[in-house]
């Protein structure tokens, strides 16, 4: 990997880059570190690189054409290169940015000075903006520095033991645990026992158990972000009839999960978009909703506080409260299908069903629902053909639904054999079935429960 690095200091970064591992890296040639004097560049016969800012202020600015210049002789040796500027203003630096940068073969850094340096030609050069903190350095120096260090270990070979990138501080969102060498004794201090006894399995639960300690303690805005499934599922099964949604939702990798807190939690759903959200109180949902999109379309909250924050929040109008019922029972159903037989439907029966069930969902994602296998259409012999009576599906955030009878065909069982047989696939893939009935719909709740569905004692409310 090259890094050419544009700055008035040449000498700081080779001599602080060209030392102990990263040295030792170019010299394997696995890198390259070279400076580029933006001074060489200028055309001021005093060498001059800087003037005073337009408009008054303290302090000068880099010029645009020197800088121009060494940029454009930079990228002459590395092509595409992206261009970074290192400056206070931009994106905070972290190990998931590292990760990116260093799969990138060539990366040119630009480090200003003096009160920083002409807008024009950052507009004109520059790729990306990263500040490496919050505190302002005297130069970009050492941030580049900071940088290129942090990039560097995880090319392929710069570091000697190829596992050390990843037991590290922050892999996995935690802070790595306490370490500890020769003397097994040291000012009254022992080595934790754990350590010496050569049982594997334990030294790894005990380190994970300090790491997980140290961040929450150390780090509370990084251990937010750690294993957010399982500490998801941990807090939605706490009311597991109210949450199913989500539970299936994170379980069947349909949703991701964006923040888990004490008092609550949101999920995306990765095909639709649909945010859902619990929380124990107003305050928590307000701060789980800031997180979403500002354009978001749909939300399922499971308390009306967080629905009404959702309508005050994002505009929305519409608000439908639904029961949420779970098949919470192993055993699939048995016996027949009350005279009808049971099949996927295809992508041909778009029009007919979309005909027939048009409220929730548009033509194209009826379409897209049968491509995917989620809708069963029940068949009644007619003469010696077999007709469409009836279909029921699956929606995209996991939910069973759609289910439709047509008229000439009720009351005949036809409505409870299909929601028998997809409640068997559901069960059959591992799932636990679960569905969504409008308050306003008493004899689909009554249909529901009559199979041995739980309602949950509180709503859930469609935010749209
Ligand atoms: N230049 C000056 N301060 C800086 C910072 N915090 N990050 C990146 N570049 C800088």
């Amino acid at each position: 990997m090259r890094f050419q690095v544009l700055t008035l200091f040449p000498e700081m970064v080779l001599s602080g880059l060209h030392t102990s591992i990263l040295g030792r890296a170019c010299e394997k040639g696995l890198l390259s570190v070279e400076a580029v004097n933006i001074r060489d560049f200028t055309k001021d016969r005093h060498k001059k690189v800087d003037d005073y800012p337009y408009g008054g202020g303290a302090g000068m600015l880099m010029q645009a054409q020197p800088v121009f210049d060494a940029c454009q002789a930079a990228l002459q040796k590395s092509g595409q290169a992206r261009v970074v500027y290192v400056t206070p203003q931009g994106r905070v630096f972290h190990q998931e940015l590292a990760r990116e940068l260093a799969q990138e073969k060539e990366l040119i850094f630009l480090c200003g000075h003096y009160e920083g340096i002409d807008e024009r030609v950052l507009e004109e050069v520059v790729t990306d903006f990263i500040s490496i903190g919050d505190y302002v350095l005297t130069g970009g120096e050492l941030a580049a520095m900071v940088m290129i260090d942090a990039i560097s270990r995880m090319v392929p070979g710069v570091l000697s033991n190829g596992e050390s990138g990843e037991t590290e501080s922050f892999h996995g969102n935690l802070l790595e645990y306490p370490q500890y060498t020769r003397p097994e004794l040291w000012r009254g201090k022992k080595v934790p026992k754990v350590l010496l006894g050569g049982h594997h399995r334990k030294v790894d639960d005990w380190r994970l158990e300090r790491s997980i300690e140290r961040t929450k303690r150390f780090r509370p805005d990084l251990y937010e972000k750690y294993d957010l499934p399982g500490r998801a599922l941990s807090y939605l099964k706490q009311n597991r009839l109210l949450h199913m949604d989500m539970l299936e939702s994170i379980r069947r990798g349909l949703g991701e999960v964006l923040c888990v807190r004490e008092d609550g939690v949101l999920v995306k759903d990765c095909a639709t978009g649909v945010y859902m959200v619990t929380a124990r109180h107003k305050d928590a949902g307000e701060r789980l909703l800031s997180l979403a999109d500002t354009g978001a379309g749909i939300f399922v909250c499971h308390q009306e506080f967080v629905a009404q924050s959702v309508a005050a929040r994002f505009g929305k109008k519409e608000c439908a409260a639904c029961y949420q019922l779970s098949y919470t029972k192993k055993q699939p159903f048995t016996g027949d299908e009350n005279g009808c037989s049971i099949r996927l439907l295809g992508e041909s029966f778009t029009d007919t069903v979309f005909a027939h069930y048009h409220d929730l969902h548009t033509r194209s994602e009826i379409g897209k629902l049968l491509k995917d296998g989620a809708l069963y259409g029940a068949f009644v012999e007619e003469g010696d053909t077999q007709v469409l009576a009836g279909f029921i599906g699956t929606h995209a955030e996991g939910g069973m639904g759609m289910l439709e009878v047509f008229p000439c065909y009720r009351r005949r069982g036809i409505g409870m054999a299909l929601e028998k047989h997809l409640i068997n696939r559901t069960l059959a893939r591992g799932y636990t079935p679960y569905g969504h009935v409008f308050t306003d719909n008493p004899p689909s709740l009554a249909l529901q429960e009559k199979m041995g569905l739980k309602a949950s004692s509180a709503l859930v409310y469609w935010v749209s």
